[in-house]
């Protein structure tokens, strides 16, 4: 159970990264070598982002969808921490968000399937071998929000935005079902029940 890509996906809210770490705990257990990475990254492309994003600017979404594709770039190839180095040198790789949030969330207000097709025909663009969907109600999600954090980021202002979002993510998991595995965790549930699900997924590739 070496050598894994492992991509956690769900609504901001959803509770991945308390997930992330209870199952990156779970694997090191185990005997495992676990790296934790998220996406967007903290290169420039990522910090430019990022302001866009707690500052809520107004940008063109396939401006957004080509700056999330040339971080995700630099994130696959980036000569030390790149996510191929990491597989290469024998670490499960655990990623919080990848290609599937550009599609939920950029395809929101751009052409989804030219979003998908920039990532998933790009040469350079792995493919997980596994990613876990945490669903979570985008009510309980929006209120977690409002209650733990100082302001709304750019895609966490309504209820509304956030159903757009998930039913977004729920589609392209269709679509791509015969393709990649997903898993999809009906995760309106306890952390530990969460957690044993995660784990069972996980323990499945
Ligand atoms: P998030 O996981 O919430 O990061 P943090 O916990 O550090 O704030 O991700 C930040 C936001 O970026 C989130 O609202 C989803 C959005 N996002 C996209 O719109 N497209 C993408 O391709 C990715 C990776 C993230």
């Amino acid at each position: 159970m070496e050598n894994k890509f492992i991509v956690v996906e769900g609504l901001d809210g959803s509770g991945k990264s308390t997930q992330i770490k209870m199952l990156a705990e779970a694997l090191e257990k185990k005997g495992e070598k676990v790296y934790i990475t998220a996406e967007p990254q903290y290169y420039e492309t990522g910090a430019y982002i990022r302001r866009i994003l707690s500052e809520s600017l107004d940008k063109n979404m396939y401006l957004q969808a080509a700056l999330f594709l040339a971080d995700r770039l630099e994130h696959i190839t980036h000569p030390e921490l790149g996510i191929k180095k990491k597989l290469d040198d024998g670490y499960t790789v655990i990623c919080d968000r990848y290609y599937y949030s550009s599609f939920a969330y950029q395809g929101t207000a751009s052409d989804i399937n030219w979003v998908m097709d920039i990532n998933l025909n790009c040469p350079e663009i792995l493919t997980p071998d596994l990613c876990i969907f945490l669903d979570v109600n985008p009510d309980t999600c929006k209120q977690r929000i409002d209650t733990s954090r100082d302001g709304a980021e750019l895609y966490e202002k309504s209820t509304e935005l956030m159903r757009k979002i998930r039913n977004n993510f729920i589609d392209v998991f269709n679509r791509l079902q015969e393709k990649e595995n997903i898993k999809i965790i009906e995760a309106n549930k306890s952390l530990e029940e969460i957690h044993r699900a995660v784990l069972e997924a996980v323990e499945e590739v």
